[in-house]
């Protein structure tokens, strides 16, 4: 007979995130993207990294807290921003509190150094949430403070990460091309639209955005072990000025 998956699984939030319960082959899909990142971004320096995509639920945000994750266990200092101030999830996701966040700092009402940065004891990451949701987000994200306070985060952590809402809805991710080391794009299999990511990658290189590669999530991971395998799903990275060139 079939085995059904337990209530409390199916409706836990942090069922997505990496650990040590994770599969075989998602746990090493994230060593995978961390390594390639970190190839891709060599030097000793600070790094700031913007995940986006085309549209929503391609997995971005879940690809950002995992990454964050997958730093931590390489003992890299590292925090992910949730700078989605419109529909954000980083907050529900990792199970704290979304405000007080970015939003509130950005606006001038919170000091970041103190209440506003949450440590995620499990995960040894340190979160800084979207906050209330304000009225304009683009202009918060394009503010002088935006830019200051990721100089201010690349002093104390090794990897920055930032979770953007999706680049064909509003222009808040590439608004920060500048600051920005490289983004990763994040398609999902059976989801994703060939059209959108193409306008994707036009308004990112339009910005000047530095494209690190593209994440393929959500495709059934091919192996010899088995159907258990078959069954999780996975990260492929493809770095894209190689894909580019070809
Ligand atoms: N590889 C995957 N396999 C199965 N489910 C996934 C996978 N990646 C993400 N999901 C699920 O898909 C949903 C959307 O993921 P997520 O919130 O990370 O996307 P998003 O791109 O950040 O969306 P949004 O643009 O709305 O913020 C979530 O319920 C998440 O748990
Ligand atoms: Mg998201």
């Amino acid at each position: 007979m079939k085995k059904r998956k337990s209530v409390a699984l199916l409706f836990n939030p942090k069922k997505m995130l990496l650990s040590e319960e994770s599969s075989f082959p998602t746990r090493e899909a994230y060593k995978s993207l961390r390594t390639n990142v970190m190839f891709t971004l060599p030097g000793s320096d600070s790094k700031c990294i913007g995940v986006v995509s085309a549209n929503r639920g391609e997995g971005k945000s879940t690809i950002a807290i995992n990454l964050a994750i997958s730093f931590a266990q390489a003992n890299k200092k590292v925090i992910v921003v949730d700078c989605d101030m419109r529909l954000p999830t980083i907050g529900a996701k990792i199970g704290i509190n979304s405000k007080p966040g970015l939003s509130n700092y950005l606006a001038g009402n919170e000091d970041v150094r103190g209440q506003l940065i949450q440590h995620v004891d499990e995960y040894s990451i340190d979160v800084l949430a979207s906050g209330d949701i304000p009225p304009d987000p683009t202009k918060l994200l394009g503010s002088e403070q935006m830019h200051s306070l990721i100089a201010l985060l690349k002093e104390y952590y090794d990897y920055v990460i930032l979770d953007f809402p999706p680049v064909t809805v509003v222009t808040d991710a590439v608004i920060l091309s500048s600051v920005v080391d490289g983004y990763l794009v994040v398609v999902r299999h059976g989801l994703s639209e060939f059209q959108k990511l193409k306008e994707t990658f036009r308004q990112m290189e339009f910005s000047d955005a530095k494209i690190l590669g593209v994440v393929y999530n959500g495709k059934g991971h091919r192996s010899r072990y088995g159907k258990y395998y078959r069954k999780n799903k996975n990260n492929y990275y493809y770095n894209y000025e190689y894909y580019q060139k070809k």
